[in-house]
């Protein structure tokens, strides 16, 4: 039995990974703030012997001297996420992002103890190198574009994390996620299948931002929850980047019309400009495919639930009112 420490577990790909080693006779202790995480993510676990929640902010230095002792693997999921969010609140989602990973793996370092960072996709910026690959050059957008604040936050917390990986070894992890989707993930940041789902089985519009002709690619929350926990078994992984996600596109203009179609709805669909959308100056990328070559290699990992029953274990997923 092993004791791990996950921030941002009450979150939505946070809460999935806590049941999956909660499942697997671990113990878990889930730092979260639930500044984007709900209680109820977790609820269902906290009369389990082996789980403990604590509600913090994880870039509280005095709780994790206590805390990151105590546990023998950190996995660090928590950050401001999605885009909306970003625009919306810029001061405080890079500071909180930055910070915190900061205090984190300077904690992690004294303590030797490894570290697992969750970036994103993001960093690959504008790139049109398709399929992008770990390695590939990153192409940022200009700083007066808000949603770049994101991509550039998380791909300062790579740097820090592989910092210390090159000075002192410490074993570091970095994961960049592309589209995860499932039950539990929330529309109210931006994230676009939990707002098609929930519309559909409404039968109000379903809306898709731009021409919808962009296309992406989603991967289960169960896929990319069964390949995190395989990461501390890889020592080829220590000090690498490894995308995680699904290469299989769709246009957001296809997604809709499957939506539709997989759950009866009498949903039609429109197309909001992204200006009206995020405001003036959006960027958007048009494709974002992972190359995942080394997570086959390293993980021996690849996604293998269709789009088809994602989309419709997501409709069977309860909606509360805050989603
Ligand atoms: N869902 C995706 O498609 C996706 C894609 C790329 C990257 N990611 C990354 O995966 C991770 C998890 O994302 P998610 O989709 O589960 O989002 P989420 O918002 O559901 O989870 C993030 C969790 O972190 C918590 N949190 C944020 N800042 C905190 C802090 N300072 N201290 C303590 N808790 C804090 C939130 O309350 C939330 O529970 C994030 O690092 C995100 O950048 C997700």
């Amino acid at each position: 039995m092993k004791h791990y420490l996950i921030t941002g577990g009450a979150g939505f790909i946070g809460s999935h990974l806590t049941e999956k080693l909660l499942n697997a006779g671990h113990r878990v202790t889930v730092i979260d703030d639930l500044s984007t995480g709900r209680w109820e993510n977790i609820a269902h676990l906290e009369s389990g012997t082996n789980f403990r929640a604590i509600i913090a902010s994880a870039d509280d230095r005095q709780l994790l001297e206590k805390e990151i002792p105590k546990h023998d693997f950190v996995f660090h999921l928590a950050s401001a996420v999605g885009v909306k969010l970003i625009i919306e609140h810029p001061v405080e989602t890079v500071e909180r992002i930055v910070r915190t990973t900061d205090v984190l793996v300077e904690t992690c370092a004294r303590y030797r103890r490894p570290l697992l960072l969750t970036s994103t996709s993001e960093v690959y910026g504008k790139s049109d190198v398709i399929p992008f690959g770990e390695e590939n050059d990153v192409v940022m957008g200009p700083t007066s574009k808000r949603r770049w604040a994101y991509a550039a936050a998380k791909m300062l917390d790579e740097f820090l994390v592989l910092a210390h990986y090159y000075q002192t070894q410490l074993p570091v992890y970095i994961v960049r996620l592309f589209n995860t989707v499932g039950p539990r993930q929330t529309g109210q940041y931006g994230m676009v299948l939990p707002r098609f789902v929930q519309a559909a089985l409404r039968n109000e519009p379903l809306q898709v931002f731009g021409d919808g002709q962009q296309q992406r690619c989603f991967c289960s929350v169960f896929d990319v929850a069964g390949a995190l926990v395989r990461f501390e078994h890889c020592p080829q992984a220590v000090g690498k980047v490894v995308n995680l996600g699904s290469n299989e596109e769709i246009s957001i203009r296809q997604l809709a019309e499957k939506v539709i179609m997989l759950l009866n709805s009498k949903s039609e669909i429109v197309f909001v400009p992204y200006e009206d959308a995020y405001g003036p100056g959006f960027d958007d990328m048009r494709r974002r495919i992972p190359d995942l070559h080394r997570a086959k290699e390293m993980l021996d990992w690849q996604p293998v639930i269709p789009l088809n029953d994602i989309i419709k274990q997501l409709a069977g997923h309860t909606f509360d009112s805050g989603v």
